[in-house]
């Protein structure tokens, strides 16, 4: 039972049974989030006071420019999963290949593998517009008391055990789930305790935003510039509003409590897409199906997707249930 204004602290420990396995190692995972998540949001509210904006002046293994804040937000939730004798290995956009955790007993003995996105949307920070950060969990696959193997983070989406986001926005929040829905609890920064705002958070069935970068319109394939004509036709609900942040976090938080639906479609400049399928679709595409939408390629679902590398891109069609149908209808009439 979701009791609004509950503090997260007693709602993981009344719901620890949702989980299916120990409770304690639940709270100890969540615990570790919501406290570097606090860390990240102290920093990401000073921006523009301290020398927190701007590059980093390193590209990271995506070819992007890193910003100060990502190696921040990076070090925070690598420093503090760590700690918590919890995760044997994380993997982040910001590292090239993932990082093994021996232990405080030097064992291999933790269960959890995180992958994470540590800054969504860091072109944001600069011009002090909403930034998140987005976690995936999973079980590891190869036995405990072994190194982190890759396979441990190759596994299809509809392995994880827990998957969520924290939005900094015009209040702080951390929306997650275990796969028994999807709350989300919101930061009050003078005590530092995050109460229980959004329980049992849902996608509208239908929606009447679209959210996607416009200006790669002509590199779209032509499934998904039908869809965008029909979002912009006069009929009933239509046209759609276009909002687009260009932070995946914020863009789907909204449509979240509105009714809509995102898309980073492959292009004819990237054939892949942009976005990453281990830590930026996947949780994603987890609490979207959790609170009742839809998560795809534009042809499959995304969590049943077999990843093949730490960093593979995906096209990413996701929202309110309808919608997604919709536009994966536009996308069948041509090959793909
Ligand atoms: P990140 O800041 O982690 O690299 O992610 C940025 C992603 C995503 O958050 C956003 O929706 C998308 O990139 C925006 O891309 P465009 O600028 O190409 O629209
Ligand atoms: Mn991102
Ligand atoms: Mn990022």
């Amino acid at each position: 039972m979701a009791t609004k204004n509950q503090s997260l602290g007693e709602f993981i420990i009344e719901n620890q049974s949702d989980f299916q396995y120990s409770s304690g190692e639940l709270s100890r995972l969540i615990n570790s989030i919501r406290l570097a998540a606090k860390m990240v949001n102290h920093e990401v509210n000073k921006a523009g006071l301290v020398d927190i904006t701007g590059s980093a002046g390193e590209i990271n293994t995506q070819g992007e420019d890193q910003q100060k804040l990502d190696v921040f937000a990076n070090d925070t939730f690598i420093r503090t999963l760590t700690n918590r004798q919890i995760v044997c290995g994380i993997a982040s956009e910001e590292n090239d290949d993932f990082i093994t955790i021996e232990g405080e007993r030097k064992d291999h003995g933790n269960k959890y593998v995180v992958a994470m996105d540590p800054l969504d949307g860091s072109s944001n920070i600069d011009v002090n517009v909403s930034v998140g950060t987005i976690f995936s969990i999973y079980r590891r696959v190869t036995p405990v008391g072994t190194p982190v193997q890759l396979e441990d983070f190759l596994q299809p989406g509809n392995m994880q055990v827990a998957a969520g986001y924290i939005i900094y926005g015009t209040s702080t929040m951390l929306v997650y789930t275990t796969g028994n829905g999807v709350n989300g609890f919101t930061l009050n920064p003078s005590l530092g305790t995050y109460y229980l705002s959004h329980p049992n958070m849902t996608f509208p069935e239908n929606g009447t935003i679209y959210s996607v970068n416009e200006g790669n319109y002509v590199h779209f394939p032509q499934g998904v510039k039908d869809y965008i004509k029909y979002c912009q036709q006069e009929e009933s609900d239509r046209p759609y509003t276009s909002r687009y942040i260009g932070s995946l976090v914020s863009d789907i938080h909204r449509n979240m409590i509105k009714g809509g639906i995102y898309m980073y479609p492959k292009s004819s400049k990237a054939v892949d897409g942009k976005l990453r399928l281990l830590y930026e679709c996947n949780p994603m595409a987890f609490i979207a199906e959790q609170a009742g939408g839809k998560a795809s390629d534009g042809y499959q679902r995304i969590m049943d997707l077999k990843p093949n590398e730490l960093h593979q891109r995906v096209p990413f069609f996701c929202g309110s249930k309808n919608m997604v149908d919709k536009a994966e209808e536009f996308m069948s009439k041509y090959p793909r």
